[in-house]
């Protein structure tokens, strides 16, 4: 079954009532891949002295990318405030992130960023409307750094990863604040062109673009860099 309604509308339903159990979540969910994925993106960040994280959240992978760089300024962006608010109470150690209310696909920072991330972002935008935004706000010799899920490939595992949901769908009945995202996120998943999409967004705009499947297919990570 395919998801008809934009990808975008489902922001909201999925992150209006989860930020307060969404690490807790994020982590049991996906086996403790997201902290394997987010070191992955980690070592795709080249030496920075400014970064911003798009679609932060509760500001996970910002506050890696922090503790790695120390010296660096770095910005968190989130379309959800009940998710910024949960990034800054547990990033009140850290002196070099600001956290910034907007939407991404209108990013509008008078700045321009070494890098720019994104974990979990790439499925809900327009690839031609959030490249053209981060190119905007990408130095000349900058890198940008997308990671969404992915539908495996493989048939067999595809077939595990359907049960997986199935299951997950089930585990939903317990958990109302969660229970349309693990009804919905799958069919999203299997609709999704994300990673072929952007590629081709990055190329046409000038980019050269490399992706890389993690985890069986289970999701991917696009690293799109200016050539000067
Ligand atoms: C699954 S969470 C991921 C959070 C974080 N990147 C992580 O990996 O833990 C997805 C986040 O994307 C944010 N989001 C979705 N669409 C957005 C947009 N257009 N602009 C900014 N944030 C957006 C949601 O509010 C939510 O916090």
């Amino acid at each position: 079954m395919l998801i008809t309604e934009s990808p975008k509308k489902l922001v909201p339903k999925f992150f209006g009532k989860t930020s307060k159990s969404y690490d807790r979540v994020v982590t049991g969910a996906t086996f403790g891949r997201d902290k394997y994925w987010k070191n992955e993106i980690l070592r795709k960040v080249p030496s920075v002295n400014s970064v911003l994280d798009l679609a932060c959240g509760t500001g996970i992978l910002t506050r890696l990318i922090a503790d790695t760089y120390p010296n660096a300024k770095i910005i968190g962006v989130d379309i959800m405030q009940n998710y910024l608010d949960v990034a800054k109470t547990n990033s009140q150690n850290y002196g070099n992130i600001t956290f910034v209310n907007q939407d991404a696909e209108k990013l509008n920072i008078d700045l321009k960023f070494d890098c720019i991330t994104s974990s979990y972002l790439p499925k809900y935008c327009d690839a031609e409307t959030l490249v053209k935004a981060c190119i905007k706000h990408l130095k000349d010799d900058g890198t940008i750094i997308f990671h969404d899920f992915t539908y495996p490939k493989n048939s067999f595992v595809k077939n595990l990863w359907d049960l997986y949901f199935v299951v997950l769908n089930f585990i939903g009945i317990f958990i109302p604040s969660w229970k349309e995202v693990f009804r919905d996120l799958p069919k999203l998943i299997r609709s999704t062109s994300w990673l072929d999409d952007y590629e081709k967004t990055m190329r046409h705009n000038g980019l050269q673009a490399e992706q890389k499947l993690l985890t069986l297919g289970s999701s991917a990570i696009l690293v799109g860099k200016k050539i000067c």
